[in-house]
């Protein structure tokens, strides 16, 4: 069996480095009908990890991640789109394999080590959010998944899942399935850089474009890009590493795109030639990288408005999905509580 299991935190609407890095992904991977089942969760109790104050927010995110997810191409007929907390054996499955894990070991999770950093929460790191590469294994595991689409920050939960899932075969018998991550194809799409040049596109950061923007804030947005600071005048040779515009470029951009809106130059390798060269201004090429993202994310807004006046069916297909993830999540815990030997009452 192939399967896919993968999600996002309702913290906030999905932007353009989740497209690139994940979303398309998805898409292709659902129209490639190379899978038997795909489960595409909403991780609201992991949102609420470190955002529990805030209950409000997650809630409303859970139908703005939702509405991103259908206005990309999610398709609930070949897709089950669920919530993370509609299912229960969740966190069931979570606490049996918190036995598997040491303190130490979570302690090195590159990722969470550097979310504890971040938050700066001292003494005061509440439990839940530092045991949550426990609930993300219940997460990939309850779904037998066989593929985890995600980024690369994803990688140490795959690689802990992993390690969680041989423990537990190796204890209890064989009963787990042991998932492996699928990274985006591309350097660029594996971390699209903020629109400031930062590391990272992030909500927090206030340097996104988001999937929802209309046309004239993602046109604003993409002219105040950070560019190559040595770039002063027109004349100048240029450099393209590290240069967001055309990270941008790679993650996004296509001959096609080059046809249609900039036929100067057959593709972005003769683009970048003639900006490293010199002679070519930054502004040109944030007016490509603008028709690029503009005719990429014009459908996909068209879409989203039109879904955004239906709430109900967008609530009706996160019920539907998550009755389906439901059952599906029961049937792994029976086996699992088998292999335990907790299973008192059933013959
Ligand atoms: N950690 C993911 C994020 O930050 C969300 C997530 C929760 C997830 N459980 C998962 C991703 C299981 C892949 C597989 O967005």
């Amino acid at each position: 069996m192939k399967v896919i299991l993968t999600g996002d935190r309702p913290t906030g609407r999905l932007h353009v480095g989740h497209y690139v890095g994940s979303l398309r992904r998805r898409v292709e991977l659902q129209n490639s009908g190379a899978f038997d089942q795909i489960f595409i969760m909403i991780a609201d109790t992991q949102a609420l990890t470190d955002h529990f104050e805030q209950p409000e927010q997650v809630r409303h995110n859970v139908l703005e991640v939702a509405l991103d997810y259908l206005a990309v191409g999610l398709d609930p007929a070949r897709s089950t789109l669920f919530i993370q907390s509609e299912v229960p054996a969740l966190p069931e499955l979570g606490l049996y394999y918190m036995n598997l894990v040491s303190v130490a070991r979570l302690e090195r999770n590159p990722t969470v080590k550097t979310e504890i950093k971040q938050k700066d929460f001292g003494s005061s790191l509440p439990v839940g959010f530092f045991t949550y590469p426990i609930s993300q294994a219940a997460d990939i595991t309850a779904f037998h998944a066989s593929t985890v689409p995600a980024g690369e920050d994803q990688a140490p939960m795959v690689e802990q899942t992993r390690e969680i899932v041989h423990r537990f075969n190796s204890i209890y018998g064989e009963t787990l399935t042991e998932p492996d991550i699928l990274l985006p194809e591309t350097k660029a799409a594996m971390r699209l850089p903020g629109l400031d040049g930062g590391a990272k596109m992030s909500k927090s950061l206030g340097n996104c474009i988001y999937l929802a923007d209309d046309a004239d804030t993602i046109r604003q947005k993409v002219m105040s890009m950070f560019t190559d600071p040595g770039h002063l005048r027109v004349a100048d040779p240029g450099k393209v590493e590290g240069n967001p515009v055309f990270t941008y470029l790679d993650a996004f951009s296509t001959p096609e795109h080059f046809a249609a809106f900039w036929p100067d130059y057959p593709d972005l390798a003769a683009l970048k030639a003639h900006y490293q060269r010199g002679g070519l201004g930054d502004m040109k090429v944030k007016r490509f990288l603008n028709e690029v993202l503009q005719s990429i994310l014009r459908p996909i807004r068209e879409r989203r408005e039109e879904l955004a006046k239906d709430p109900a069916y967008v609530w009706e297909v996160l019920r539907q999905g998550s009755a389906v993830a439901r059952e599906e999540a029961d049937h792994t815990l029976q086996q699992v509580r088998q292999a335990m030997k907790l299973d008192y009452f059933t013959d």
